[in-house]
């Protein structure tokens, strides 16, 4: 992105608490992070590390109880979404913020058409009529590669592809005319052809419609052909984030060195897979206090068992929570051991 380029989101010390019978799930922890307008911003992790609460979260889509969101501001539009009446959000929601969801089997109702469900947004937040949304559904859906979409307006979910059905979600999400697009793993059920061409396309919509886009991913590999930017997520907390060359080329924290460790180097390798890796992602009964990786870690020293590592500045829009990256601990370090590829 362009120096100076405004954001359109930023998220401030972002904090989720479900409190439950069974006790507190700290699921988001001090999130911090900006997206600039026409960026795609990727998000990665492994499954639990909080991606979808982080989204629920900005979005104010989680029941409280049980969850307890606080922290903040995020601001959109000059506006504290955290703060914003409840009809405000909704409002907000599905029209100036787009969100994809991330089971998209239950994001259709199956006894509506396709059609319907796109004109319903359009009537309620742009107030149009009957036959201009239909209208305005048909061209929507064209814009997402459905092809005969005056005749697919009258077509049930089950009637259609599941390429065509996360076709529609995406149509339904920019109905109208979004700032921000939220997609939570959209094309993780797809096969990678399918994958490829939605990610094409979303590099398209971004360019035509000038669209900033949240994009959450468990694969690495899908980032790396996608996104301007990544933030990964271990814990509910924001472990490293960069540039997507710079991540790819000099990862930092020892989670995404892991977590890239499959992925092949070129940048825009089709092949989807998954990094395996040892070990589950932690469940946090009370706020990290230490390094939430430090059973995993290779490299943990004494100090990750004490202490919860801040984000280190590691270069030009680079950082890391590790205390490898911590200037101030370098003496005390162990020296690492380098390992060749
Ligand atoms: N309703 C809930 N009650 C308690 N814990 C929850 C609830 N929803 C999510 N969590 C916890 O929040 C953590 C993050 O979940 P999630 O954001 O769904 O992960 P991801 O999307 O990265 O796979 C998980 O540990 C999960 O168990
Ligand atoms: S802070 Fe310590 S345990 Fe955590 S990732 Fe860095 S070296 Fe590993
Ligand atoms: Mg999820």
């Amino acid at each position: 992105m362009p120096e100076g380029t405004p954001n359109v989101l930023e998220v401030r010390n972002l904090r989720t608490v479900f409190r439950t019978r069974a006790g507190s799930f700290h699921a988001v922890n001090d999130v911090s992070f900006t997206l600039k307008a026409g960026e795609i911003l990727g998000v990665v992790g492994e499954s639990g590390s909080g991606k979808s609460v982080l989204a629920m979260s900005l979005l104010g889509l989680l029941p409280s109880p049980p969850a307890e969101v606080s922290g903040g501001p995020v601001l959109f539009e000059g506006q504290d979404l955290l703060r914003l009446d409840p009809e405000a959000l909704r409002s907000m929601r599905g029209g100036r913020i787009g969100f994809v969801v991330q089971d998209r089997m239950t994001a259709l109702n199956p006894v509506l058409t396709l059609g319907f469900q796109i004109v319903e947004p359009l009537r309620l937040h742009l107030g149009l009529t009957r036959r201009q949304a239909r209208a305005r559904a048909a061209e929507l859906m064209a814009q997402v590669g459905i092809p005969d979409a005056h005749r697919r307006l009258d077509d049930y979910p089950h009637q259609v592809s599941g390429d065509l059905r996360q076709r529609v979600l995406f149509a339904i999400a920019l109905a109208c005319d979004p700032t921000v697009l939220i997609a939570d793993e959209p094309t993780a059920a797809l096969d990678v052809t399918i994958q490829a061409e939605i990610h094409d396309l979303m590099q398209e919509l971004r360019q035509t419609l000038g669209i900033a886009v949240l994009w959450i991913t468990q694969d690495p590999g899908v980032v790396a052909g996608l996104a301007d930017r990544v933030i990964v997520m271990h814990g509910g907390q924001v472990v490293e984030h960069a540039p997507v060359d710079a991540l790819f080329a000099d990862p930092r924290h020892p989670y995404t060195q892991a977590l890239l460790a499959s992925v092949p180097k070129a940048r825009v390798e089709r092949v989807r897979r998954l990094a395996v890796m040892e070990g589950q992602p932690p469940v946090l009964r009370t706020p990290p206090d230490v390094c939430t990786f430090r059973d995993r870690c290779p490299h943990a020293y004494d100090v990750c068992h004490r202490l919860n590592p801040q984000r280190y500045p590691v270069g030009e829009g680079h950082d890391a929570a590790c205390f490898l990256s911590d200037p101030g601990l370098a003496p005390q370090r162990p020296q690492l051991e380098v390992v060749d590829g």
